[in-house]
């Protein structure tokens, strides 16, 4: 992770009031995962990739960290009995169809404690790539393409749709950023993306 997303992680850290429990939906090879088991948190970090889940587990056991739970699961099934202080989805909640990321999100909704932190990082429909394939004729449904890698559907949010995702959390941060990628096949590239911090606030009943 370079020192920006560190500094990114730190402030979502600070904005949780417990830091037990943190659920990383989509964690890749685990960077954020293993800052997060580093700063105490238990964390149970989920994606449906081998190769992914393979890196993540080297990386654990070569940083001997102990605080994570690896696990194989499509996030769109995943399902667990279990309450977290925080949950990351980054950069893997728009390879979905838009109805089953909201029915996503209402799951999330239910995994976070009272006052629990939500970190999304979602692409935007400026994104050039996004763009490049409305051009290509990819479009399948209003801000949503299909993938020419996978046969799978990638929605590409505007601000408005990511503001009606996270109705009923308190929205502490959103913000729409130029974000630098680097993986095969495209090599080095920039991606246009939300990045968003909400916090579940229960309506307290007098
Ligand atoms: C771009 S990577 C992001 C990794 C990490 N969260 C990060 O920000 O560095 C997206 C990850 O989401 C995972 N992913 C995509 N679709 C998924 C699904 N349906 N279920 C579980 N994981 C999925 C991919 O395997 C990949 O590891």
């Amino acid at each position: 992770m370079d020192n920006g997303e560190e500094k990114l992680l730190k402030y979502v850290i600070s904005l949780c009031k417990e830091k037990k429990n943190a659920l990383d939906l989509g964690c890749g090879n685990g960077g954020h995962s293993i800052f997060l088991a580093q700063k105490g948190f238990l964390v149970d970090s989920v994606d449906s990739s081998p190769k992914a889940l393979e890196a993540l587990e080297k990386r654990i056991k070569e940083k001997a960290v102990s605080r994570i739970t690896v696990i194989s699961a499509n996030i769109a099934q995943f399902a667990v009995d279990k309450k977290y202080d925080l949950i990351m989805a980054a950069s893997s909640l728009h390879f979905f169809q838009l109805q089953t990321i909201r029915d996503i999100l209402a799951r999330i909704k239910n995994w976070l404690t009272d006052d629990g932190i939500l970190f999304l990082r979602i692409f935007s429909n400026k994104d050039d790539e996004f763009i490049k394939y409305i051009k290509e004729g990819r479009q399948s449904a209003p801000n949503e393409i299909i993938s020419p890698r996978t046969p799978k559907s990638i929605h590409y949010f505007s601000q408005d749709e990511v503001k009606e995702l996270v109705r009923g959390f308190e929205i502490i941060k959103l913000e729409e950023v130029k974000k630098f990628a680097d993986h095969q096949p495209d090599g080095p590239h920039w991606h246009w993306m939300f990045e968003v911090v909400v916090k579940k606030t229960e309506v307290k009943l007098l």
